[in-house]
Order: structure tokens, then C-alpha cells, then sequence
């Protein structure tokens, strides 16, 4: 749909808002998935964070990482001294794509060809918003990026995307599914050093 839109407009929207009305007015392409969780943030910040898809608490609140993955990513913010405030925060896929199972809403990954069929709207949103920086959350932010297949456990950390310099590192819910503490607090550390290291590529 967007591509016949720009077939029809003849040009790629210009602004963040003229982008963000044609991704609201859109249907959903994924099962599950109700209204769009636009990102949100300054444009032209140092850092913009890329997530996967919004879950069950970005659907009903409209904004993204305000869930339990957000805390964590909250969390992390805070212990890189990263202001929050000061990034811009989006996700690959702009709606839920869950699965109901009783009153509960499910998360379902998204697949490659769902994240394709988002990645025009994130390619234009990052023209407009032009951050120094971008930061992968997880496989298939960075899928989304690339437009092939990354893992994360073998290119985590400083890495390009095509040619733009950016920093790959797990998504936050990955820390929340960890059973054992330990190792939960071991990753943890892990993704505030990739968060780091994001800030000292800054300097
Ligand atoms: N997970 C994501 O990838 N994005 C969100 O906005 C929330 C959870």
C-alpha cells in the first residue's frame, strides 16, 4: 500500500508527520495487530533506538518499550546515562502482532516477510529523522536494517548496515525471558556495555 501511495503522491513524505499519517491510516499486516505505535522522539538525536514490534502494553497505550521489555530498556537507559527524552525510539513493525490465547495476547515474532513489508515506512523515517547513530534491538530490528538475516550473536556490537555505522545488540525482552538471575544480570551488564560503547561512538 505505501508504495502505491508514493506511485500516487510521486514523492516519499517529506515530514515525520506526513509519514506517520500514512502509517496510521494503513491496515495492519499482521495478525493481531490494532492501531500503530508510531515512534516517538526529537528529530536529528545522537542515538535511535530500533525495536522489534510494539506488544501488548505499546497497543493500548500508542507509544513504544512502555511494557516490560521498557523497563528493562528504561533500566539500561538510566545505567549508560543515556536520556531517554533525548532519543528517538521506533520499532521494525508498527503493530501487535499477537495471537489470543483466553483474555491473554500473545507476542508472535514477526517474519521476514512482515518486517519487509514495514521496512519502507522505517527507511523513510529514518531519512527524516536523521540520527548519528542507529541501535538494533534484537534480530529483527536488525533484519530490518539490513534486509537480510543478522545474528546478533555474531556481528553484536559496532557493525553496518548496508554503509551506515550502527550497534547491534539483543532486545531487551531477551534479558526477561532468562530464568536464572545470574546470568540475567550477567546479560544485562552485557547490553549496558553495548549501550556504552553506542555513546563513546558519539564522541
Ligand atoms: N518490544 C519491542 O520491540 N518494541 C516495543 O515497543 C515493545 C516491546
Amino acid at each position: 500500500p505505501e508504495r502505491a501511495l508514493l506511485r500516487s503522491t510521486g514523492s516519499p513524505p517529506l515530514s515525520l508527520e506526513a509519514l506517520n499519517e500514512i502509517i496510521t491510516a494503513s491496515d495492519a499486516f499482521v495478525p493481531g495487530g490494532t492501531r500503530a505505535v508510531l515512534g516517538e522522539g526529537p528529530l536529528r538525536p545522537d542515538l535511535a533506538f530500533i525495536g522489534e514490534q510494539p506488544g501488548d502494553q505499546e497497543d493500548i497505550q500508542g507509544r513504544p518499550f512502555v511494557g516490560p521489555a521498557g523497563a528493562i530498556f528504561d533500566r539500561a537507559l538510566a545505567a549508560s546515562g543515556i536520556s531517554r527524552a533525548e532519543c528517538y525510539i521506533t520499532n521494525a513493525v508498527k503493530h501487535f502482532k499477537y495471537e489470543q490465547r483466553g483474555k491473554r495476547r500473545i507476542h508472535q515474532t514477526p517474519t521476514h516477510g512482515e518486517i519487509k513489508h514495514y521496512r519502507w515506512w522505517l527507511q523513510e523515517e529514518l531519512k527524516i529523522v536523521q540520527p548519528k547513530l542507529v541501535v538494533a534491538l534484537g534480530a529483527s530490528a536488525a533484519f530490518a536494517l539490513a534486509g537480510r538475516p543478522v545474528k546478533v550473536s555474531e556481528s553484536r556490537g559496532l557493525t553496518k548496515f548496508d554503509t551506515v555505522p550502527a550497534v547491534l545488540t539483543i532486545h531487551p525482552s531477551y534479558i526477561l525471558r532468562l530464568q536464572d538471575k545470574a546470568q540475567a544480570e550477567t546479560e544485562f551488564a552485557k547490553f549496558v556495555a553495548d549501550l556504552n560503547l553506542a555513546r563513546a561512538c558519539l564522541a
